[in-house]
């Protein structure tokens, strides 16, 4: 089974493959609630490898930080995550907090929309990146400020040295964006995982962060998840992009296929929305009707409401993802588009 899930057009990772970082498979995750079960994310299965970005795409709510929250041992209370998820061979899912912590100080860094709250907003910006370093990687202190000097300079924030004796609220949304980058990247993690980081920021500085990370992915070893709802940003970033719909993926390709020759009519519809040059925004669509309930998945697919391809068969049974050609997956009945 391993073989149809695995990330597309890899060869099955093994222990000896030193490339490959992460290993999912058949990652699970529910959320009990008092109306019911509610399931975010269904059986999702990729490989990370080294020094590559993974893009992961959907609409809103369609499980995308459920997945790599899960991943952290960061799912709220009433979450429950199954399956499995292998860091260099060793199983993280469900794992004791004292050994996850461990792995998060280390080896796995996520960076959020928000950048404020993961900030202390009465410790200087400089204070509290180098206790990064003298509390999880035993620094001195002077070696931890040149390292942190260092990671400032790395994502371009102009006066690192004026700059490190500040407060959070004295940097602009866009600063304090690259000073979570700098902070997420101080202990050199395997895997950065970055949930909308740009979603606040506006467009030229959207741009400058992306860039960024764009440097990050070519210059060093760490492998990127990039966690957008819009496909323009994993455009010009990602090698693979993973396209998720009501917690499943349902397409999973090279950045260029993807772009070019998408096999889910969901792809299609979101590709159909992106803003072109060519095009006015007047003329900017949005696919149509509503993402599934995920508290009352259908037994077909749950893209058939909303699909302009639906036939008999797609109310009836699920499309399995599959691999359409080498290297490219989709979960449709549709043999190919029309
Ligand atoms: N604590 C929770 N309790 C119940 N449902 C939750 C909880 N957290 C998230 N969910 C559900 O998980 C779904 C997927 O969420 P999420 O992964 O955050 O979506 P997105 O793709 O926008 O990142 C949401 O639509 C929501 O219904
Ligand atoms: S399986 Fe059917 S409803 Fe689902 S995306 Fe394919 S054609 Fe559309
Ligand atoms: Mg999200």
């Amino acid at each position: 089974m391993a073989a149809t899930h695995a990330r597309p057009g890899r060869r099955p990772a093994s222990a000896s493959d030193q490339r490959t970082v992460m290993e999912c498979r058949d990652l699970t995750v529910h959320f009990d609630t008092p109306n019911g079960r509610i399931s975010a994310v269904n059986g999702i299965s990729f490989d990370l490898q080294r020094g590559e970005c993974l893009g992961i795409v959907g609409e809103s709510g369609s499980g995308k930080s459920q997945t790599f929250l899960a991943i952290l041992g960061l799912l709220a209370s009433n979450g429950h995550a199954s399956g499995s998820v292998k860091l260099h061979g060793e199983e993280i899912l469900n794992v004791s907090r004292r050994r996850l912590d461990a792995i998060r100080g280390e080896k796995l860094a996520i960076v959020f929309q928000d950048s404020i709250t993961g900030l202390t907003p009465h410790k200087r910006i400089g204070e509290q990146l180098s206790e990064v370093l003298t509390q999880h990687r035993g620094l001195g202190r002077g070696a931890a400020r040149a390292k942190v000097l260092e990671m400032l300079e790395l994502v371009r924030i102009p006066e690192a040295e004026k700059r490190y004796r500040m407060y959070p609220h004295e940097f602009s949304g866009g600063m304090r964006q690259r000073v979570m980058v700098a902070q997420a990247l101080l202990c050199q993690p395997d895997v950065l995982i970055a949930d909308e980081p740009t979603t606040a920021l506006d467009v030229t500085v959207q741009a400058q962060i992306l860039k960024l990370f764009k440097g990050l992915a070519d210059h060093t070893n760490t492998a990127l998840v990039m966690i957008t709802h819009d496909l323009g940003v994993v455009a010009g970033l990602c090698d693979e992009v993973m396209v998720m719909y009501g917690g499943r993926v349902v397409e999973h390709a090279p950045v260029d296929e993807l772009f070019y020759a998408p096999r889910h009519p969901y792809t299609r519809g979101l590709l159909a929305c992106m803003p072109r040059a060519d095009r006015d925004s007047e003329e900017l669509t949005a696919i149509p009707g509503q993402p599934p309930d995920l508290e009352a998945l259908p037994p077909g697919c749950a893209f058939a409401p909303r699909c302009p391809y639906a036939f008999g068969r797609c109310e009836l049974e699920r499309p399995i993802l599959e691999t359409a050609q080498p290297g490219h997956l989709k979960a449709c009945h549709l043999e190919e588009l029309p």
